[in-house]
């Protein structure tokens, strides 16, 4: 429990200085983390790097915008020098993860048991499958989540991560400039926010713009997401599609309050236990606590058999450090 509670504190150590010197952090540990887990679940499999001959899902096309890998390489780095083999990546990047958005806060907005195991197979043509698309309507939307074991609530709660971070313009300007093929605009979005939204991308083919997808907020992890989305200021077609169905839209209407948006928060990381979405769980020889990786980041995470000399000497170094 001592060593446990050590190497806790350890991510949440690096996880805040880090953060001091890039505040969208948050963001892009949060979306690292739901990437990794809609690709065979919550097992790392996410950081793996490509090899000669297989790409990896962190190459794939939805990926190629996640950061944070060099964070979680360093903190996991950190890790393995204290105590080698105890934490999972995946384990890493679930606290680094909850331990950014709750920065803000200066307490845990959800419990992250541990627990999870790290998979062998990252195939960058398993992510279009499953990773949802920005073009969604409410009902491949519901398919995506409902195949990993959730329901229209936690995809309505889970959306409201959107309350950080930023997006690129051409996955929206289409709604900008183009929504059916004929120069219009998508008629379910705020007209004012939408001439705004084309002051910033200024064409169809901006593919380097960001946009903040919370206006107003989207630096602090607060419900103003599910305020602005009311407002029909949802920056993409997935979410505005949750206006789009009875419940989920009554469910955005609940989300407007911050106190059920973080209960919302709390219950859909913690119901599934060890792993965030029950779905995809590793067993027998398919999974593995990953010990050591390369800092280059396209080798995060891999395991290092060069490196067992260091494996050794961290053995002896454990019974120090629970002393
Ligand atoms: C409901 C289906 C979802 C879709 C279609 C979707 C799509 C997207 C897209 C297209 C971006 C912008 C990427 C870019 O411009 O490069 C984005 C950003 C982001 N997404 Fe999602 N997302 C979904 C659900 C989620 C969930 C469940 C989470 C986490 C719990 C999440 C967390 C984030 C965050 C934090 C960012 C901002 C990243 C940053 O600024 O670094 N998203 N999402």
């Amino acid at each position: 429990m001592v060593l446990y509670s050590k190497l806790r504190a350890i991510v949440k150590k690096i996880t805040e200085r880090l953060l001091a010197s890039n505040p969208g952090l948050p963001a892009a540990l949060l979306r690292l983390h739901f990437h990794d887990c809609f690709v065979r679940g919550c097992d790392a499999s996410v950081l793996i790097g490509s090899t000669a001959n297989s790409k990896a899902e962190k190459d794939a096309l939805p990926n190629l915008s996640l950061e944070g890998f060099d964070v979680i390489d360093e903190i996991k780095t950190e890790l393995e020098s204290k105590c080698a083999g105890k934490v999972s990546c995946a384990d890493t990047l679930a606290l680094a993860a909850r331990d950014a958005v709750s920065f803000q806060f200066q307490k845990p907005m959800w419990e992250v048991l541990t627990g999870r195991r790290d998979g062998k197979v990252s195939l960058a043509s398993e992510v279009l499958a499953n990773i949802p698309s920005p073009f969604f309507n409410f009902s491949t939307l519901l398919k995506s989540f409902e195949s990993k074991g959730l329901t229209v609530h936690d995809l309505v709660v889970l959306s409201g991560a959107h309350t950080i971070g930023d997006g690129h313009c051409n996955l929206f300007s289409n709604r900008l400039y183009n929504f059916t093929g004929k120069g219009d605009q998508d008629p379910s979005l705020d007209s004012t926010y939408a001439a705004f939204l084309k002051t910033k991308c200024r064409s169809l083919s901006d593919r380097t713009t960001t946009v903040g997808m919370d206006p107003g907020s989207s630096t602090s992890f607060d419900a103003s997401y599910f305020v602005n989305l009311k407002q029909k200021k949802g920056l993409f077609q997935s979410d505005a599609a949750l206006l789009t169905d009875r419940i989920s839209n009554k469910i955005v209407g609940e989300l407007q309050k911050s106190a059920d948006f973080f209960q919302g928060i709390r219950t859909v990381h913690e119901k599934n236990g060890s792993n965030w979405g029950s779905y995809g769980q590793l067993r027998g020889d398919q999974k593995e606590v990953r010990r050591y990786q390369f800092l280059k980041s396209s080798y995060s995470c891999l395991v290092c058999l060069f490196h067992v000399p260091a494996l050794l000497l961290n053995l002896v170094l454990f019974d120090k450090l629970v002393a």
